[in-house]
């Protein structure tokens, strides 16, 4: 069953996120993990769902047709939240936090516009792999956006997940370029949704 993120998934989903995906949030840590996920309960900008069994998280997914604009809700909506995740990843991990200063100044970000529509994160968990729960939140996703009015959106996937790029060409996402994020080789796919 796919509904919306809601707060009481927060630390399943960031549990997730980290055993599943790459990237800066997983550098970060558990508290800023659950940190950006309570950013993103209750501002309109997220597009964030969750697929359910019996109460338990099988996936999630969340993005935006306006990612640049939810960074910035995100930190509005769970300043102390964000702020103390940081200073305890800038003590516990401080190539975390020169990877986020890396981020901030956009240094290998700047072929990618962050205002392009973009669903930015999904993930299933290991035992309900295909089984078609990442095609229906990708679905569900895409009905979503396209109801706030855009007529595409894109994402990124490391050249390195083969399974990932496979889910995505299977879905009919085209590829539309490569680029390199904190030095790791990313594909940009873009998918018509109108
Ligand atoms: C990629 C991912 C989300 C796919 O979720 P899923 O629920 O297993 O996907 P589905 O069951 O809906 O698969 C739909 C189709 O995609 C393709 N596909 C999915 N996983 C695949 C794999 N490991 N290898 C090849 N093709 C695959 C298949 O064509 C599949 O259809 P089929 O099972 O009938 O052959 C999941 O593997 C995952 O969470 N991976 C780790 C995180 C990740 O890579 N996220 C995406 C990048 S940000």
């Amino acid at each position: 069953m796919i509904e919306p993120l809601g707060w009481q998934h927060i630390k399943a989903v960031a549990a997730l996120h980290r055993a599943t995906l790459t990237g800066l949030l997983t550098e970060l840590g558990t508290s800023a993990t659950e940190a950006f996920y309570a950013g993103c309960v209750g501002t309109p900008l997220a597009i964030g769902l969750v697929d359910l069994r019996e109460s338990r998280l099988r996936g999630f997914v969340l993005g935006s047709s306006r990612p640049d604009a939810l960074r910035r809700d995100v930190l509005r909506n769970n300043p102390v939240g964000i702020v103390s995740a940081l200073a305890v990843s800038a003590l516990t991990r401080p190539t975390a936090m020169f990877s986020l200063m890396t981020h901030v100044r956009r240094s290998d970000h700047e072929r990618i516009d962050l205002r392009t529509p973009d669903l930015t994160y999904l993930a299933v968990t290991q035992d309900a792999r295909r089984e078609g729960v990442g095609g229906s939140l990708v679905h569900a996703f895409s009905e979503r956006i396209r109801a706030t009015g855009v007529a595409a959106y894109e994402l990124s996937v490391d050249d390195d997940n083969p399974a990932g790029i496979a889910f995505y060409e299977r879905l009919g996402f085209r590829l539309t370029g490569r680029y390199r994020e904190f030095g790791r080789p990313r594909r940009r796919y873009r998918l018509v949704v109108v």
